[in-house]
């Protein structure tokens, strides 16, 4: 009898091994002359497991990870095509107490199913949302994102419903859809993580939109960093074009929607709507003033829906379970599921799909375990580059957007990296300014001069030459570029840099602040 093996194909996997263990296990195999299925399906998200071998048995699918090519024989002499014992065998992943806490919407096929599979995507209740939302039709779709209390995953939290509806009254002869998967943020995946690991759910959260909106037309602009990414994307839009769900008529309805995948050329910038834009136009991208919103004019100056990947892939069970289902997540205004990033230096390091409201110090402590290092946590920066570095005496803050800008924080993309007690807070202030002085596109002063200003006086700073005037002088410069920036890459670099100053005075020479006290 064949027996069937789940390696994941997930980049994550691919860097630890998995492609070697696929080898390994194949040739064991025929020497065993046992007859083998490999599925090479997505992540379930456990990075640390990565390669996470499961072997489909009686008692369901047993994972045993991280295994290596090494690992296999010893696997094959403890019969792990029986599920037998051996010290990587972890169990049923879903019991996994890692698994067990999660509330998995957008990731609860990933890890789960053969992402190339259009048939294993529909087993698993894909294009539920999709039948719902050509009942509906445009508005009642737009009503139920709506429900839903949906807020755009990719940074700003702006409602999702309220851009869609904006789109959808505008008039035009071509609107686009347009996915952000540019994924810039720092300690974050989970973007790529779906892409690979169940690439129809974009697709059917896409459609959706085009429906919802009246556009026809979708991109989804992604990294070169991502080639896993791109290749499980195209290969699924060609598998639902085949299958009548992308193109004319979609599933036999009277809309019609067809999308392209496209690769930048790197820049964190780019993931900035506007210089996705102009980037997918072909241009250097450069952040456009607003307004005109590209709800008005997007791409190529006609109304566009940009979304990110997360908040696509939220839709499609917004639609099969109705929005309110989804509402009764959360907390406050941040309703729903948020995918979190746990990364940097932790012990558990993975996807986590839970409802807002989670705290922070359960995220980082409890299910990321603490740090690799065993070191005592110091501080983790939350939302990538520009999010605060929040400290330990902050960690009970709730994941919600309004808990997180009431200090300074931000969501952002739900990446979190974890920071133990050695790390330099200087340094980090430091590099948070060199970061946006490299990657500022140019276009407003207090970012592209500022930013470079910003590191001087952090190296002067550093250097200890006149701390008290120069911090004086750099919380100055992060004012002018909070309040004077074009966009949020200049406007949102002071807060990483003050948080450090505010909350690790001691380390800049200034005395410690009442705030950092508490
Ligand atoms: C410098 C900068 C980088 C950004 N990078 C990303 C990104 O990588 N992915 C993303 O979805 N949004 C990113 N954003 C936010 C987008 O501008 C935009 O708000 C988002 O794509 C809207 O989608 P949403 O409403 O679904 O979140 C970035 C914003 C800025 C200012
Ligand atoms: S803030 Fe920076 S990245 Fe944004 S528009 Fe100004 S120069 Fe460009």
């Amino acid at each position: 009898m064949t027996i069937r093996i789940y390696v994941p194909k997930d980049a994550c996997a691919i860097a630890c091994g998995a492609d070697e263990v696929v080898e390994a296990i194949q040739a064991a195999a025929l020497a065993a002359r046992q007859p083998v299925e490999i599925i090479r399906n997505g992540s379930r998200g456990m990075l640390w497991l990565e390669p996470l071998v499961e072997v489909v048995t009686a008692e369901g699918r047993i994972g045993y990870g991280p295994v290596g090519a090494d690992d296999v024989a010893s696997l094959f002499a403890a019969g792990f095509l029986d599920g037998g014992a051996h010290e990587l065998r972890i169990g049923k992943p879903e019991e996994h107490p890692f698994m067990a806490r999660q509330t998995r919407l957008t990731f609860a096929r990933c890890g789960i199913i053969d992402p190339a599979s259009y048939a294993d995507y529909r087993a698993h209740g894909g294009y539920k949302g999709l039948e719902r939302a050509l009942t509906l039709g445009p508005a009642g779709i737009i009503e139920e994102v709506k429900k839903s209390g949906l807020r755009g995953r990719g940074g700003a939290g702006f409602p999702t419903a309220i851009k869609w509806k904006t789109v959808a009254d505008a008039q035009a002869d071509r609107k686009y859809i347009v996915c952000n998967a540019d994924e810039g943020d720092s300690g974050t995946f989970a973007d790529r993580m779906i892409m690979e690991g169940d690439p129809f759910e974009l697709i059917e959260g896409m459609t959706i939109a085009g429906i919802a909106v009246g556009a026809t037309k979708g991109y989804v602009y992604t990294r070169s960093e991502y080639p896993h990414a791109i290749w499980a994307m195209e290969k699924a839009v060609e598998v639902a074009r085949a299958n009548g769900m992308l193109g004319a008529n979609i599933g036999g309805s009277p809309y019609s929607f067809d999308m392209e995948v496209r690769m930048g050329a790197g820049a964190y910038v780019c993931g900035e709507e506007t210089a996705l834009l102009d980037s997918l136009e072909g241009k250097r991208g450069t952040v456009r003033a607003k307004p005109p919103l590209p709800a008005h004019k997007g791409l190529f100056q006609k109304p566009t829906v940009i979304n990110n990947v997360l908040s696509l892939t939220a839709v499609p069970h917004i639609l099969a379970d109705g929005g309110e289902f989804y509402a009764n997540f959360g907390m406050g205004r941040s309703r729903g599921t948020m995918p979190i990033q746990i990364a940097g230096n932790v012990k558990f390091g993975g996807l986590f799909e839970t409802a807002f409201g989670i705290t922070l110090g359960e995220l980082v402590n409890e299910i990321g375990g603490g740090t690799a290092t065993g070191k005592p946590v110091k501080a983790a920066q939350v939302g990538g580059p520009l999010g605060a570095y929040v400290p330990t005496w902050q960690f009970d803050l709730p994941f919600d957007y309004e808990a997180f800008a009431a200090k300074d924080a931000l969501i952002g993309h739900g990446g979190i990296v974890v920071f133990d007690e050695n790390a330099d807070m200087k340094k980090m202030a430091r590099f948070a300014m060199e970061f946006c002085s490299v990657e500022s596109c140019g276009k407003c002063t207090p970012c592209r001069i500022g930013s470079t200003r910003g590191v001087e006086l952090m190296d002067r700073i550093i250097a200890g030459e006149r701390v008290e005037a120069n911090l004086a002088t750099l919380t100055d410069l992060c004012q002018t570029m909070k309040l004077g920036s074009l966009c949020a890459l200049g406007g949102f670099t002071p807060y990483p840099v003050l948080s450090a100053m505010n909350h690790f005075p001691e380390e800049f020479g200034a005395p410690r602040r009442l705030e950092a006290a508490e």
